[in-house]
């Protein structure tokens, strides 16, 4: 009732769990049933170790969240010594996320992964993160660049490409186009909205880094809105993030055009969240006669 496809892959259920938001599925060990989900997408690995911004880099806001963590990894070949060995022993489905600053970057993150015996089914390119000036925006808002990009990406390997989007652009259809014509398998949307938090008391920023990325169900609407977009011009399938918190905004999502979604923010409150829905969202399939729950993709009603 649950099981999906994107490309060959067949995901146990459309949900996963968004990047940097879940670690390598090692940090919620004992907290969350992580083989029960449809599948991960690992924190962004880059060519190089990064630090990430000086603290501090959190700050709440009215339902969401704002970081500015500056992709703080351990870089590729430390992460394929430590980080790939515990997720070739989950039982979903993972897809490693890479960020960069150059073509060369992304390029050689790629290559030492294949490289590397992992069993990941696939790759989420974030070309989309708003906190870094060298966290890959110079692609994800030029339909040139992401097309480039992803052309050179699908030279390298056979397993699934997804390009992940910024809402942070004029127009996430013609972004979407361009991943779409480079050869992407799908498109994942969104990543985080640049946000700024004040302290009144302290006149001063809620983040060292000034901006940040807005995240959790303050940009469900927002992510909605570009899901849809993209639904409407893409053929190549979308998984869709932003504010997710319970099966009906799964439900949303996928009315939306959806065919697969993510979990971020509302991990940090339950990291089981993606597991406690699945039985809700079969409850719906067989309360409305779906035999499948990609029966409902953007069945919206005008
Ligand atoms: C603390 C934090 C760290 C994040 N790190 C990454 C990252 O490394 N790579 C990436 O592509 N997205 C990253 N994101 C963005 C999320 O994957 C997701 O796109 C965004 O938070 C919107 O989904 P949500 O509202 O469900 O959290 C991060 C988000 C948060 C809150």
């Amino acid at each position: 009732m649950l099981e999906v496809k994107l490309g060959d892959i067949t995901f146990a259920s459309p949900i996963t769990v968004a990047s940097g938001t879940y670690g390598y599925g090692n940090e919620v060990e004992g907290l969350a049933e992580v083989n029960r989900l449809g599948g991960i997408v690992t924190k962004s690995v880059t060519r190089q170790p990064r630090e990430g911004n000086p603290l501090p880099r959190i700050a709440e806001t009215p339902s969401g969240m704002l970081n500015s963590i500056g992709l703080a990894n351990v870089g590729v070949e430390l992460y394929c010594k430590e980080k790939l060995p515990f997720l070739n022993n989950l039982k979903t489905q993972v897809i490693v996320n890479i960020a960069g600053s150059s073509m060369k970057d992304y390029l050689e993150t790629m290559e030492i992964l294949e490289e590397a015996n992992g069993n990941h089914i696939g790759y989420e390119i974030n070309i989309s993160c708003p906190n870094v000036k060298e966290g890959g925006m110079e692609f994800g808002v030029s339909c040139h660049m992401t097309e480039k990009l992803t052309k050179e990406m699908r030279k390298r390997t056979s397993k699934l490409l997804i390009m992940k989007l910024s809402p942070n652009v004029t127009s996430i259809e013609e972004i979407g186009m361009a991943a779409q014509d480079g050869g992407a398998d799908a498109v994942s949307a969104i990543n985080t909205v640049v946000g700024m938090g004040i302290d009144v008391k302290k006149k001063s920023v809620k983040l060292h880094t000034v901006f940040g990325g807005l995240s959790g169900p303050a940009i469900k609407p927002i992510a909605l809105a570009n899901v849809h977009k993209l639904y409407k011009v893409l053929s190549i399938p979308i998984m869709g993030l932003g504010g997710i918190a319970s099966a009906e905004d799964v439900l949303e999502f996928i009315l939306a055009g959806s065919h697969m979604v993510q979990i971020g923010t509302t991990n940090y409150i339950n990291p089981n969240i993606g597991v406690d829905i699945l039985q809700e969202l079969e409850d719906y399939c067989t309360e409305n006669g779906l035999k499948n729950i990609l029966e409902l993709k953007g069945q919206l009603k005008s």
